[in-house]
């Protein structure tokens, strides 16, 4: 008997919804459960109004080069959230702060979801990211609470923040329908990732004080400094041409500029005004690196 057969039809309940990236699933009756799982907030991509017919092979094969770039990201925030959860719960964190960071974790499954169909829909290919996990700084000998602080920081205040902002700047540049109702679907679940942190981070310093404050300043430059490294990461081969654009590209040229601004607008103001030194991360993501490229 095929495994299947013991499955309620993955629909079930909801004529909109359909799976997204059938070949990552395992091919079990847990299946149904993911689909109830990725039902809850999901709203329906217009996955069949994608106008990828219309553009040239060398436009399809840079944003399918993206969106594997993007669906491996995702991929890695699997576990960075769940790597996370671990601190978190080590230091005892509120309730609401560890459901939240679990279910991040299961919306970044989803976002690696949507980013593999959108490979699909580019390339033809139904591609997996590379297996892999993301590394969080850790130090046994330190407090429970700076470790999970710093790592919040790193993921969450910072990473997560920045995504927001450079997801809504390309969502709003973006034409093709698909794109725009992916990218908007991911973005809305970024910006709850990022308030996790914040609130965690005012949480914890009005628990811990001058110690959570200096842990969160230690980490600084290093959270800032991750972010910058994917900002400057070479891009997969092809042009940005106006047609890539519309399907929610932009230039690695403009999204230096978003993170300067992202640093200078909202990073330091946030940190600042909880009491967290900002170091050198005005000169640091100034004019200069953002003109760099
Ligand atoms: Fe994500
Ligand atoms: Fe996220």
């Amino acid at each position: 008997m095929n495994v299947h057969e013991l499955d309620e039809p993955a629909t079930t309940g909801d004529p909109t919804y359909e799976p997204t990236s059938p070949w990552w699933l395992s091919g079990t009756p847990l299946e149904s459960e993911h689909h109830r799982l990725m039902r809850r907030r999901a709203t329906p991509i217009p996955w069949a109004q994608t106008t990828a017919a219309s553009l040239t092979d060398a436009e399809r094969a840079r944003l399918a080069g993206t969106w594997m770039r993007r669906s491996e990201a995702e991929y890695l925030a699997v576990s960075t959230f769940s790597v996370l959860a671990i601190d978190l719960v080590a230091a005892m964190a509120p309730a609401d702060v560890i459901s939240l960071c679990l279910r991040a974790g299961i919306d970044e499954v989803r976002h690696a979801e949507m980013c593999m169909r959108m490979v699909e829909i580019y390339s033809g290919e139904q591609k997996l990211p590379p297996p892999g996990m993301s590394m969080l700084p850790d130090d046994p000998k330190r407090p429970k609470l700076h470790q999970a602080l710093a790592n919040t920081m790193l993921v969450s205040c910072v990473s997560e923040t920045y995504a927001t902002t450079v997801l809504s700047a390309t969502r709003d540049l973006t034409i093709d329908p698909t794109a725009q109702a992916v990218l908007t679907a991911i973005y809305s679940d970024e910006v709850m990732h990022a308030r996790l942190g914040w609130s965690y981070l005012r949480h914890a310093i009005e628990r811990g004080g001058q110690g959570v404050i200096d842990a969160a300043a230690e980490m600084l430059p290093r959270a800032l400094r991750g972010v910058a490294n994917v900002v400057e990461r070479e891009r997969p081969a092809g042009e940005v041409t106006p047609a890539v654009r519309d399907h929610g590209l932009m230039t690695p040229a403009e999204e230096r500029v978003i993170f300067a601004s992202c640093v200078r607008e909202v990073l330091v103001p946030g940190f600042s005004a909880l009491g967290i030194p900002v170091g050198t991360a005005l000169e640091d993501y100034g004019d200069t690196w953002a003109h760099a490229a």
